[in-house]
């Protein structure tokens, strides 16, 4: 069969929503269950090639509940199994990469795509990658920002570009390309999606590259470029946390709008208005027909 197929495990950002510490309009609204809300987890998809084995991107905090929105068929031998036969990171931060501990009781060495930048952070900085090496173990393959990586096993292939140089602000050494990347995916019958949870600036090569892809799942951290300050969160810019806000003239929703591509947004902050149906943001985003990513929502390309 050819289609590429991703089913989104979490739709939220770091922290999820609603945040465990967070009292904000729209954690407020979806710890209350108030209609046109719903919970989401932390940041992380599974993709697949036809009826290939899925492929895990991004391993949250959440990949114990998460598991649990995929199909359930490898269940039926009993045993220990998994439903991913690999994992692949697009950055060392902790949402997208602390569920790897929670792997650690994998049967085989975990197969983990990642570029140096994310595999040197997860080895020399915050060590998961080498106390794995105690328990399943991790057989790592490199992915390069600025080149094309065939996922074996997967019928996929990956195209790789730098979409932030930020360093997490845990790791000392400094940040640079490959350290957070945007990915092409190509399955087998040659349809592609481009996933990018991290967007720091909008260039020419970024919107060439959207306007080609069949789908795009895009940064949709922040509304507002001071949607912290705002709800009276702290005083980091979403630009100073590197990411560019969807609002705004020169924000991602603009952006989007001038591509002819279907859009969702993914990685929502929890106060990001755009959470709450019926809310002015999301009203913006329907307008452009631009999705908003909630979990266990199924996207195939055909
Ligand atoms: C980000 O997406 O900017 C990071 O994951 C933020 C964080 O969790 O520290
Ligand atoms: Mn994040
Ligand atoms: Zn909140």
């Amino acid at each position: 069969m050819s289609s590429l197929q991703v089913r989104i495990l979490g739709s939220a950002a770091g922290g999820g929503s609603p945040q465990w510490n967070c009292n904000c309009t729209v954690c407020t609204a979806v710890r209350r269950g108030d209609a046109g809300t719903r919970p989401r987890m932390q940041s992380s998809l599974a993709i697949r090639s036809g009826d290939g084995p899925w492929l895990l991107v991004n391993a949250s905090p959440d990949v114990h509940r998460q598991v649990e929105l995929m199909p359930a068929e490898h269940r039926e031998a009993g045993g220990r199994s998994t439903p991913f036969a690999g994992v692949l990171l697009t950055d060392a931060e902790i949402d997208h990469a602390s569920g790897l501990l929670l792997l650690r009781e994998s049967t085989e060495p975990l197969q983990l795509f990642a570029t140096a930048q994310a595999h040197g952070a997860l080895t020399d900085e915050w060590p998961l990658v080498t106390m794995l090496s105690d328990w399943c173990g991790v057989d790592w393959r490199e992915l390069r920002a600025g080149s094309s990586t065939r996922l074996d096993g997967f019928g996929l292939t990956a195209d790789c570009f730098t979409t932030g140089e930020d360093a997490p602000r845990y790791q000392r050494s400094p940040g640079g390309p490959g350290t957070s990347i945007g990915i092409t995916f190509r399955s087998a019958g040659g349809q592609t999606l481009t996933y990018c949870p991290t967007i720091e600036a909008w260039s020419d090569e970024l919107r060439t590259r959207l306007a080609a892809s069949d789908l795009v799942l895009v940064d949709g951290t922040f509304w507002g470029a001071t949607e912290l300050a705002d709800e009276g969160l702290g005083t980091r810019s979403a630009r100073d946390m590197g990411h560019v806000p969807l609002g705004g003239d020169d924000g991602t929703a603009a952006e989007l709008a001038r591509l002819d591509t279907r859009a969702v947004v993914v990685h929502v902050n929890n106060t990001n208005r755009i959470l709450l149906e019926g809310s002015a943001e999301r009203a913006a985003l329907e307008a452009l027909d631009i999705t908003v990513a909630h979990d266990g929502l199924l996207l195939e390309i055909t």
